[in-house]
């Protein structure tokens, strides 16, 4: 992961850079540092910890830092070595005239690093990076030409990068290259900005260049910049209008970025619907999917990949496309999936979910069946990103940008996603009938007014939620098309309060999980009405009979429940087929309480980043 930015104008950079670090700390958030062009050198400065240590850091140095107008900056998302200053980038050369800042991984990190230890090189830092900057710096000691030196220094690393360099020969020069990560230029006038993602200079400018990969960048303050492609030559770089307004990103007078995003669920919803289901008796309109009648009636299989909170996206999904459309669907993690000999070709559908568009596992995931011949299909919240540059046709979900590293809303709009394309098959196909069509449309419908008034009784759910804030380990049950919500329901509590939250199907407690089962474990049972009800119940009745502490979410009004449950969730009713849609936000609701209680960092949980791009 991690978040690089560059600058070369007339402007006073540290700004610019602290600016442009602030957009990209959702990629990490456990150091950052900056290198700064002074009178006299290239100055380094660090901190461990948030970006407001490296600001402090910078204010007491503000005679120093103030007037200089190139530099770069990173934040960092730990692989290699601990958060730590010493790990902190730019990382300089032994000669102390080259600093570095990378994203990504040196996959032959510790190769390159016997080879420059051999040579006399010393190491200070346990990163994968150090020995990019002493391996340029070896290189550009011969060649005497920084570009060149980064060309060759290219060939020589394994793994993903995003680089930039900077040199005290070349006060006012930037070299910036890339393999498997982002990097984009921003071109300004009479200015350059190089970063890991359009937020951090968006403000400044719309135009831009992606770079691709290996292809090198060498930016100058005379206003010049130059594209090589990997064997150096020159090469015309495409300048793009980017599609982007700046956001200020605010709390909107909400505790956490996280709650005000589980609030803005019900609107995000009427976004994607409009235009794409007018009424209940109205054709799907879904111009997004690029494959016609024929290689969609010709589809024989479905491979859906994704990570962590989009794989439960997508785990819904199966559910939702094998019951409307009859196409086997397989969902799988997609670094399970890149290293596996899969069954994909020509007449393969491969749906790549991702909130950031830029997980490295998916990416590639995605990029080895397209080699296949498979038509692919992106569903993500970023329309500008790597994955979306992949796609034969792209569902953007449109929820906006998304603060919380907690994924909440980026969540249910993948998933309202997956209702709208298998409904779209599904009329194609001719798999489901029409009155079953127009019902489900017209749920599909009801679906913004239903979240909201969950969330009108929120307080109830953080009451609930404050009663299981000091439990160890918590379990969410549950069977059929809310399996992955118990997974999910669980997952969002263990990375916001790191509390050891597990998601079961309710069928398999007793081949094992129930043994952990006494008077101190909550088990919460996703019970909604519909096929699995009652199998769902006795499975609540069995944890009750070990002790456990039961609580209910539910759109029943069975008396039962009262006996049973020591705590229940109520919820507006709603068709089985969709109560995905609506379990899920108390339990965001539940996790955002209890790591609120605890006093946790909700918007920046400890070790994650938004952003994964490493493998
Ligand atoms: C959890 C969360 C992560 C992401 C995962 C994949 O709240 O956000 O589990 O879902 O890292 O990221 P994307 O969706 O960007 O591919």
């Amino acid at each position: 992961m991690c978040g690089i930015v560059g600058y070369i104008g007339d402007k006073p950079v540290v700004d610019i850079l602290l600016e442009g670090l602030e957009q990209l700390e959702y990629r990490g958030y456990d150091s950052a540092g900056v290198a700064l062009k002074t009178a006299s050198s290239i100055n380094v400065y660090k901190a461990q910890g948030k970006l407001g240590n490296l600001r402090d850091v910078l204010t007491a140095h503000l005679s120093e830092v103030s007037h200089s107008s190139v530099g770069i900056g990173h934040i960092r998302w730990a692989t290699h070595g601990a958060p730590s200053v010493v790990n902190a980038h730019p990382h300089t050369s032994n000669c102390g005239d080259l600093v570095i800042v990378h994203n990504g991984i040196i996959e032959n990190y510790k190769e390159l690093r016997q080879e420059l230890e051999d040579k006399g090189y010393v190491f200070k830092s346990q990163t994968d990076t150090e020995s990019v900057a002493h391996l340029i710096a070896d290189i550009y000691a011969q060649v005497k030409d920084l570009p060149k030196a980064v060309h060759m220094a290219a060939k020589k690393i394994q793994g993903a990068y995003a680089l930039c360099i900077m040199h005290n020969e070349f006060p006012d020069m930037i070299v910036a290259t890339k393999r498997n990560a982002p990097l984009i230029i921003g071109v300004g006038s009479g200015e350059y900005f190089i970063a890991s993602d359009v937020p951090a200079f968006i403000k400044h400018t719309k135009k831009a260049i992606y770079l691709k990969d290996n292809q090198v960048a060498v930016v100058q303050k005379s206003s010049s910049l130059l594209v090589e492609d990997e064997n150096g030559k020159q090469v015309t770089p495409k300048i793009e209008e980017l599609p982007w307004e700046p956001v200020s990103l605010s709390k909107m007078g909400y505790k956490h970025f996280m709650l005000k995003e589980i609030h803005e669920q019900p609107d995000i919803i009427r976004n994607i619907l409009t235009g794409k289901i007018k009424s209940s008796s109205s054709e799907i309109v879904l111009d997004e999917v690029n494959l016609n009648v024929d290689s969609l009636k010709k589809l024989n299989r479905i491979q859906v990949i994704a990570c962590g909170t989009s794989l439960h996206a997508a785990m819904i999904g199966k559910y939702i496309i094998e019951d409307l459309c009859r196409i086997p669907v397989d969902v799988e993690a997609s670094s399970e999936y890149i290293y596996r000999n899969t069954v994909t070709d020509e007449q393969t559908l491969v749906i790549g979910v991702s909130q950031s568009g830029e997980t490295a596992d998916t990416l590639t995931a995605i990029k080895q069946s397209k080699v296949r011949g498979s038509h692919i299909l992106i569903i993500t919240n970023r329309p500008d990103s790597a994955m979306a540059r992949e796609a034969d046709s792209l569902l953007s979900v449109n929820a906006g940008i998304e603060v919380s590293v907690a994924a909440t809303k980026s969540y249910i709009a993948q998933l309202f996603s997956f209702y709208l394309l298998a409904l779209y098959m599904a009329e194609i196909k001719g798999t489901v009938e029409e009155e079953k069509l127009s019902e489900l449309k017209f749920e599909l419908l009801m679906l913004p007014q239903k979240i909201e008034q969950i969330l009108t009784h929120k307080d109830d759910i953080q009451k609930c939620a404050r009663k299981y804030a000091n439990t160890r380990d918590f379990i969410y049950i549950a069977r059929g098309i809310n399996y992955p919500t118990a997974l999910e329901g669980a997952l969002k509590l263990k990375e916001i309060s790191y509390i050891n939250a597990t998601g079961y199907p309710a069928g398999e407690l007793k081949h094992g999980p129930i043994a952990m089962l006494d008077e101190t474990m909550p088990v919460l049972s996703i019970l909604m009405n519909g096929s699995v009800y009652e199998k769902l119940l006795s499975n609540s009745e069995e944890a009750k009979a070990r002790n456990a502490r039961m609580i209910a979410l539910t759109n029943s009004t069975d008396k039962k429940l009262d006996e049973l449950f020591d705590d229940i969730i109520r919820v507006p009713d709603v068709a089985e087929f969709l109560s995905p849609m609506i379990s899920i936000v108390p339990l965001q609701l539940i996790a955002y309480y209890i790591a609120e209680f605890l006093g946790k960092d909700v918007d920046q949980p400890r070790n994650l980043a938004k952003s994964v791009t490493v493998e």
